[in-house]
């Protein structure tokens, strides 16, 4: 116990929460009744050995390229892990993906996967997965740890360093600004693991460097058009700007829009630096638009069924299964197309 404490604290930013008393009222109104019961020591529920296993993967919505990548990657595992599928699509609600799952725990699934949309909301439905019996694993984005703990209440998360990637969009904007830029901040969704790391890696950078300014940060929830809209507005209040630094893609090719839509270049009048990889975002890159991206993979299938292979066996799990990600500018972006989805 002592020793799972320590690679907690080691493996991931505790974050500020006045939870456990709210955590218990969403759990109560959902009818679990259960959150405040944290079993610190009941041991995590098995994974039976068998084929086919009936696997539940809750998404949270279906509105751009990398959820439609993380979905096709499970779809794509399935088969060969030998796994009944049953996807559900939550359409950007969290109370929607919390009653998915919550069927899929009614279905008596085998193991349950899910990307929590917001850390908060999404917490007690772990712990009433493991009340039912049903073992979880995360991936993608994180619940908050003061009411579920991976290795204690879910086997897992797999997912990516987002601290670090905010880091790296933060230092090469450094390095191609020489330190000097007022930035407009696009943040993801508000309460989702993926943009307050992405937010505190890249902040925390930008706050050595007295030239640099975040003149506004406000959310684009993760979504191409919210992101065109916010940057229009803000760039109407702040036409100083010259840097952007987008939590996703699809925001940062928004803003590029409403930046081109106000008469200005991308890539010479303002900068733009953003994380995910895809094909859309690689492309403006290649294009002069885009700076770079810092790559966030969908491709959690394998890992997944890689996971719950060796979980079923009884092998010792990580309580973070990190997963290590690239970086495109125009230095390397043509020869990485390969990898753009
Ligand atoms: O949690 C990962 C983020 O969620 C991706 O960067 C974004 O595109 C997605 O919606």
């Amino acid at each position: 116990m002592a020793s799972l404490k320590r690679q907690l604290r080691g493996q991931r930013t505790a974050r500020p929460t006045a939870f456990p008393l709210a955590a218990s009222l969403v759990a109560l109104a959902l009818g679990f009744g259960v959150a405040t019961a944290h079993a610190d020591d009941d041991a995590l529920p098995k994974l039976p050995n068998k084929t086919p296993l009936k696997v539940g993967f809750a998404q949270t919505e279906s509105n751009n390229p990398w959820r439609l990548a993380e979905t096709k990657s499970m779809k794509d595992t399935a088969a060969k892990c030998g796994w009944q599928l049953v996807v559900t699509d939550a359409n950007g609600s969290n109370s929607k993906q919390v009653s998915d799952i919550q069927n899929m725990i009614a279905q008596h699934v085998d193991l349950l996967v899910f990307p929590p949309r917001e850390e908060k909301p999404l917490s007690p439905i772990v712990l009433q997965a493991k009340k039912a019996g049903i073992p979880v694993i995360l991936v993608d984005r994180d619940v908050d740890h003061s009411v579920a703990k991976p290795g204690q209440d879910y086997i897992t998360f797999i997912g990516s360093d987002f601290i670090n990637q905010g880091q790296r969009a933060a230092d090469w904007l450094v390095k191609t600004t020489n330190g000097k830029a007022k930035i407009i901040e696009l943040e993801g969704t508000t309460g989702a693991s993926a943009a307050n790391d992405r937010k505190k890696g890249f902040d925390d950078v930008i706050a050595k460097h007295p030239d640099m300014q975040i003149i506004a940060s406000q959310s684009g929830d993760f979504a191409r058009d919210t992101g065109r809209k916010v940057m229009e507005t803000l760039l109407q209040a702040h036409p100083d700007v010259t840097a952007v630094y987008a939590h996703n893609d699809e925001m940062a090719l928004g803003a590029i829009a409403a930046i081109k839509a106000a008469g200005k270049q991308p890539g010479k009048d303002i900068q733009v630096v953003t994380i995910d990889g895809t094909k859309g975002g690689m492309d403006a890159i290649a294009a002069g638009e885009l700076g770079a991206s810092v790559q966030s993979s969908p491709f959690f299938g394998p890992l997944a069924c890689d996971v719950a292979q060796k979980y079923a066996k009884g092998e010792k799990i990580p309580t973070w299964v990190k997963v290590s990600d690239r970086f495109y500018d125009k230095s390397n972006v043509q020869q990485n197309m390969q990898y753009g989805y």
